[in-house]
């Protein structure tokens, strides 16, 4: 004779281990994120701005006279970057040190990814909207700028510099630009 409340409440015993075994994962990720977030500034980007990718290049701000890095009259320090098949456009932009710099791309044919080696700034680069970043670069000298998301043959190809200079060393022109040449 097989007692069967007996197997039944080994399974529900089994099965409510599980439970609170997967619910503390559960818990244990959330706090991963959370403490990304908080403590790395680790988090997904929030701007939600739309652009037609098929006059970037024609008029509004990516047009070439508005890439790169200007200095608006605020003092505000904005980067603009078109992610194209397969290259960026400026290939070297110029960043201040310890200062908060607005970076935004945009791109006219497929989906990019860019990154910033050793920063938090990561964001993907989506035809139609405009990607934003805000972030303050701590460390100077040549940082890389890859695409990572496959966009096509010349993705492995595609990637920028990101010239962080000393706050004193940043000297915009006087159409408040400033640029790697
Ligand atoms: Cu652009 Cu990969």
């Amino acid at each position: 004779m097989i007692d069967h409340g007996a197997t039944e409440r080994r399974i529900l015993k089994t099965e409510l281990r599980w439970a609170v075994f997967v619910g503390f994962l559960v818990l244990m990720i959330l706090g991963a994120i959370v403490y990304a977030g908080i403590s790395m500034h680790i988090n997904p980007p929030s701007n939600r701005e739309f652009i037609d990718p098929k006059t970037l290049h024609l008029s509004g701000e990516f047009t070439e006279a508005n890439l790169g890095t200007s200095v608006d009259t605020d003092g505000q320090v904005t980067t603009r970057v078109i992610a194209t098949q397969f290259s960026f456009v400026p290939q070297c932009v110029v960043v201040p040190a310890n200062r908060t710099v607005t970076l935004r791309f945009a791109s006219p044919d497929v989906i990019h990814g860019i990154l910033v080696s050793g920063t938090n700034v990561n964001t993907m680069v989506v035809p139609g909207y405009v990607s934003q970043v805000h972030t303050e670069f701590t460390r100077t000298g040549d940082l890389l700028m890859p695409c990572h998301e496959y966009c096509g043959f010349g993705h492995s190809q595609m990637l920028a510099t990101v010239r962080v200079v000393p706050p004193e060393q940043f000297r915009p022109g006087p159409d408040g630009k400033v640029t790697c040449g």
